[in-house]
């Protein structure tokens, strides 16, 4: 089996490697135990994941401590579930030699890294991702946490993992909704990154579409480096980490709006496109960008634009309260062209009039 490897230098909590490859789930357990030998392994999934034959894939034949989190979502990814997680590895008599392995999507790495990091004041996570979304995305850079009844994210931490394991083969189980939706992530880095990036998708839409394994190692490895080398240079999130909210600004209000209706992909497909009006408003356009971007998010089968019942101002509320807000308003991370954020001052997120914004919303 080819493995690839990408090696994210040295981070808060030291540097750690990205191992891509097809079917590598197998092998995990003891590349593991080789690379963290004194370790005891302790794995976080849910059910799901578990449903779809992945825990068993992963553990083998090995004795292993597990907990497994249900229901699988978002509803899950509460305080209560990192209370259950920290409470089942003190039974289990783990200590500070134990290491966690999350198994499965964004909301398992999420919650998994928050208890590790939160475990006897921290023990490491290793992360091993099952969706797209979490293989282009929440795996790497270390951002942890759990929602409280009032927002999202509202505990957490900065617990970078001890290594990442991707088996692109794993997302080959997924929901085709979910599937397409986390590729959002990807074009999403291709647009504030690299532009030969986002044209390896375009010519490739067919195949990742087929989950092609190939064309998913190739993604896997552009985003691990992408994002990578975005959180090497800003690991909390100060500055340059910000163009990772690329669409994220307008998106986060179109999903709360939506009720959560629209998956988190989804959403950030409208934000994106959203930025892209703003662009052309701030003179930032060049050519057809946003064609371009409209035609590969039609293709992959994602929204282009809100649904008519959400109304502008209701998104203009959300956004006067985004939880980056200002003085009662976000920036916004904008490029000027594919691969290209657009940096004023030396500031990754800029001012845009709220005029500006309300007349996109109009339109979107
Ligand atoms: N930490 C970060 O940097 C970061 C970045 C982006 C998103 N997130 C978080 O990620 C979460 C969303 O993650 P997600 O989109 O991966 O959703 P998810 O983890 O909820 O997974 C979606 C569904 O797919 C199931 N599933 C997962 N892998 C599967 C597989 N291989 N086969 C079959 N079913 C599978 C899950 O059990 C779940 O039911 C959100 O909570 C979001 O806040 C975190
Ligand atoms: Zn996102």
């Amino acid at each position: 089996m080819l493995c690839h490897e990408v090696k994210i230098p040295p981070t808060p909590g030291g540097g750690y490697r990205i191992t891509i490859g097809t079917g590598l789930l197998p092998t995990v357990w003891e590349r593991m135990r080789a690379d963290f030998a004194a370790s005891t392994p302790f794995v976080v999934t849910d059910e799901d994941v578990v449903a779809a034959g992945h825990l068993s894939r992963l553990v083998g034949a090995n004795e292993a401590a597990c907990f497994v989190i249900r229901p699988s979502g978002e509803k899950s990814k509460t305080v209560d579930t990192a209370v259950a997680i920290v409470e089942t590895m003190e039974k289990a008599f783990l200590g500070r030699d134990s290491i966690v392995l999350a198994l499965g999507g964004g909301t398992v790495g999420d919650i998994a890294g928050f208890a590790a990091a939160v475990f006897k004041r921290g023990v490491p996570v290793v992360q091993i991702p099952t969706t797209t979304l979490a293989q282009a995305d929440s795996a790497v850079g270390g951002k942890t946490g759990v929602d409280s009844s009032v927002s999202k994210n509202a505990f957490g931490a900065f617990w970078h993992p001890a290594a990442v394991y991707i088996d692109v083969a794993t997302v080959k189980t997924l929901d085709e909704r979910q599937y397409r939706a986390g590729i959002v992530e990807s074009i999403k880095h291709g647009l504030i990154a690299d532009s030969s990036y986002f044209e390896l998708i375009e010519a490739n839409i067919d195949a990742i579409l087929a989950r092609d394994t190939g064309a998913l190692e190739q993604i896997a490895l552009a985003n691990c480096r992408i994002k990578g080398a975005v959180v090497e240079a800003d690991p909390t999130e100060r500055n340059q980490r910000r163009m990772l909210n690329y669409g994220h600004t307008i998106g986060h209000a179109v999903e709360a709006a939506s009720g959560y209706g629209l998956l988190h992909g989804e959403a950030v497909a409208v934000g994106i496109v959203a930025a892209g009006l703003i662009e052309a408003e701030m003179g930032l356009a060049n050519g057809d960008r946003l064609g371009r971007i409209r035609a590969l998010f039609e293709r992959l089968g994602v929204p282009r634009a809100k649904s008519g019942g959400i109304r502008p101002s209701e998104l203009m509320d959300l956004l006067r309260h985004d939880k980056k807000a200002v003085h009662g308003w976000p920036k916004f991370v904008l490029i000027e062209g594919i691969g290209q954020v657009y940096v004023r001052n030396g500031a990754y997120a800029v001012d845009v009039p709220p005029e500006i914004v309300n007349s996109v919303l109009e339109r979107l």
